[in-house]
């Protein structure tokens, strides 16, 4: 497998199995899942690379550190992945922000895009975030995406993933760093991630 790092922090885990309740309504579920994404992210951007400054404080100069090179771009894969965004904004609030809509055809389960805004990401490092990687067709039409637009680096960032996703996103795109907060036991006959949260997208949105 790739570079995949499963973020296996109390804090994630506990609200993870929050998140998994099926009696926990769409209010909560929101949250949790923002929660997640800001905790997930604090990992995933670990690596930034960082160059020395030189500001004053009240009371003298110091030589310190931040964030170099062009702005973070987030993109969120509608829709489920845009409860993540809050999240990782409350952490890089400067961040670009683009959007891929992809619905999975629910009987050939194959990713259908609808929609592609992408800031400029030449020469940006970009995190996908969807929190759920399930045959994984999806993450892999959206960063072959993001891909022909020159980004730096792609990391990807989902909550649940099954083994068969993880699998195949690995193998399409073997260049990119993944961080999952849990890696299941495996998919059902319609795709579904076991045991999974169910619809990701209809439990945050409140549809069905
Ligand atoms: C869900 C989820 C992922 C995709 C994962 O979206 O948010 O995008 O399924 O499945 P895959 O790994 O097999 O491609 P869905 O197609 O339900 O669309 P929605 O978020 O708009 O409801
Ligand atoms: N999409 C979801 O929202 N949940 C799954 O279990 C699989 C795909």
């Amino acid at each position: 497998m790739g570079n995949v790092t499963i973020t296996n922090h109390p804090l994630i885990q506990h609200k993870l199995t929050l998140l998994r309740d099926k009696n926990t309504g769409s209010k909560e579920f929101r949250a949790l899942v923002s929660e997640i994404a800001m905790l997930m992210c604090y990992e995933a951007t670990r690596d930034l690379p960082l160059k020395e400054v030189e500001i004053e404080t009240p009371v003298s100069v110091a030589k310190t550190r931040v964030i170099s090179g062009k702005k973070l771009a987030f993109v969120p894969i509608l829709r489920a992945g845009l409860g993540m965004v809050d999240g990782v904004l409350a952490l890089v609030p400067s961040a670009r922000v683009g959007h891929i809509g992809l619905y999975r055809d629910p009987d050939t389960l194959q990713p259908v895009e609808y929609y592609c805004k992408l800031p400029d990401i030449e020469e940006r490092e970009v995190i996908v975030l969807d929190p759920m990687l399930a045959t994984g067709g999806s993450a892999i039409d959206a960063i072959s995406q993001i891909k022909k637009r020159g980004p730096k680096s792609i990391k990807f960032m989902g909550i649940i993933a099954a083994p068969e996703g993880l699998d195949a996103l690995c193998k399409a795109h073997p260049d990119i760093d993944i961080f999952c907060a849990a890696l299941d036991e495996k998919l059902n006959d319609h795709g579904y991630i076991l045991p999974g949260l169910g619809d990701a997208g209809d439990r945050i949105f409140g549809t069905k």
